[in-house]
């Protein structure tokens, strides 16, 4: 029996799961003083999570106009802009600072606009798409009660 081995077995996976727990689950995030968890991101990660924010912002802008104006069409250009296809790549530096938490509502949010403009597409209901709109917003408002982006200097 190779006590040495056991060792270095158990110290190897406290460091693995150490790893996955700040790399996948937990990402790099600090206390704020609003009370909300500043992501802690270089000003180019920050640029590249806001330049989707803004995105997000401007189908959004799109959806209502489509509805108001009765064109569908443009309902649904502007729900796949911010659909997953849409997303650019995400640079590799972030996917180890998010969340989980951030990450799954992201994804969500791409998910449920792509089901958006699927939905519009096919169905052509306004209020039902007016619905899908109001419950997607509810990601927004959940994140940004959660998070904010601190930027940090490496
Ligand atoms: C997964 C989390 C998350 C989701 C979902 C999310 N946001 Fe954000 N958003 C953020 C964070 C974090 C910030 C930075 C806020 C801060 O630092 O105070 C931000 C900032 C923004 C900004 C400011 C952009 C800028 O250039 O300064 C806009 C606009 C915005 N979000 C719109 C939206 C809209 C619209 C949605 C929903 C369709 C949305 N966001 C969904 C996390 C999220």
């Amino acid at each position: 029996m190779c006590t040495r081995c056991w060792i270095l077995a158990l110290v190897l996976s406290v460091i693995t799961g150490g790893m996955i727990f700040k790399f996948i689950i937990s990402g790099s995030v600090e206390p704020a003083s609003d009370g909300r968890m500043a992501l802690q991101v270089t000003a180019d990660e920050r640029d590249f999570v806001l330049a989707e924010m803004r995105t997000f912002l401007a189908s959004i802008q799109g959806i209502t106009q489509g509805l108001t104006t009765d064109e569908m069409d443009s309902v649904v250009e502007a729900a796949r802009r911010s659909g997953a296809a849409a997303q650019q790549t995400m640079p590799g530096s972030l996917v180890g600072k998010l969340p989980l938490e951030f990450k799954k509502l992201g994804f969500d949010t791409h998910r449920q606009f792509d089901q958006l403009a699927l939905d519009a597409e096919q169905l052509g209901d306004h209020a039902y798409t007016l619905k899908q709109l109001s419950e997607l917003i509810n990601n927004c408002v959940a994140c940004h009660a959660t998070y904010r982006i601190d930027v940090i200097v490496e």
